[in-house]
């Protein structure tokens, strides 16, 4: 029989960020089994994309010339997506009391379209308010790695070279956007060493999850 906690929890939601090749893609396929095994419903979702409408959206987003939008434009198109995907799969998912785990979130934007495009704040700010609401992630575990690392494992992997192609310095200024996340939301953001071994890597992650769902009774 289910406890009456288990009845009255919302559920709890994590965002995976930082930049290419960092492990999130891994650690949230890891994260999901150790949470699914202890017994929660966990619903394992990306950005872009996450819900049918928002994985359309993600097409326009992907493929084609990397040049191809504008940094507003593609602001528009991810905040276009992730309100989609925040109707279909997230608030319903948190509503039923499942674990929700996206690989990529808002965070991104003001990262990618933010420090890398040159979208002003106020606009990303304002986009995230009227999108995201109150539903901002519970934890954000940010994957830090030397710029040099990350997108080396990111070419080793294959994929998508658009992001390779765009130079040491665009790729620094996304990392100290999300060190700056990091030390501007200390309740509920948190640095990862992405350096370290895929087992350590996920060992520090259980333990930071497990302390904030704690705290947050989920
Ligand atoms: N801690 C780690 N140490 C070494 N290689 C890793 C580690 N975590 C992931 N990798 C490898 O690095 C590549 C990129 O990992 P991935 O999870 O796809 O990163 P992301 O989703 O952040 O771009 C993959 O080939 C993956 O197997
Ligand atoms: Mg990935």
């Amino acid at each position: 029989m289910r406890s009456r906690r288990a009845e009255m929890a919302r559920g709890f939601f994590i965002a995976l960020e930082g930049g290419e090749g960092a492990g999130k893609s891994t650690q949230s396929l890891r994260l999901a089994a150790s949470l699914r095994a202890a017994g929660r419903e966990v619903v394992l979702t990306r950005e872009p994309g996450g819900s049918p409408g928002a994985e359309d959206i993600r097409k326009l987003l992907v493929t084609g010339d990397a040049a191809r939008w504008s940094p507003l434009t593609e602001a528009l198109l991810m905040y276009a997506a992730r309100e989609d995907h925040l109707n279909v799969t997230i608030r319903p998912a948190l509503a039923r009391g499942a674990v929700v785990i996206t690989d990529r979130f808002a965070d991104s934007s003001e990262a990618y379209q933010g420090a890398g495009g040159g979208v002003p704040p106020e606009v990303l700010n304002a986009l995230r308010a009227m999108v995201v609401g109150r539903d901002e992630p519970d934890l954000t575990l940010i994957f830090d790695l030397p710029v040099e690392a990350g997108l080396a494992r990111a070419a080793a992997r294959g994929g998508d070279a658009r992001f390779e192609s765009k130079g040491a310095g665009y790729h620094q200024r996304l990392r100290d956007a999300y060190l700056a996340i990091a030390a501007r939301r200390k309740e509920t953001a948190v640095l990862i060493d992405a350096a370290q071994s895929e087992a350590a890597v996920a060992e520090a992650i259980s333990q930071r999850v497990a302390d904030a769902m704690a705290r947050a009774g989920a």
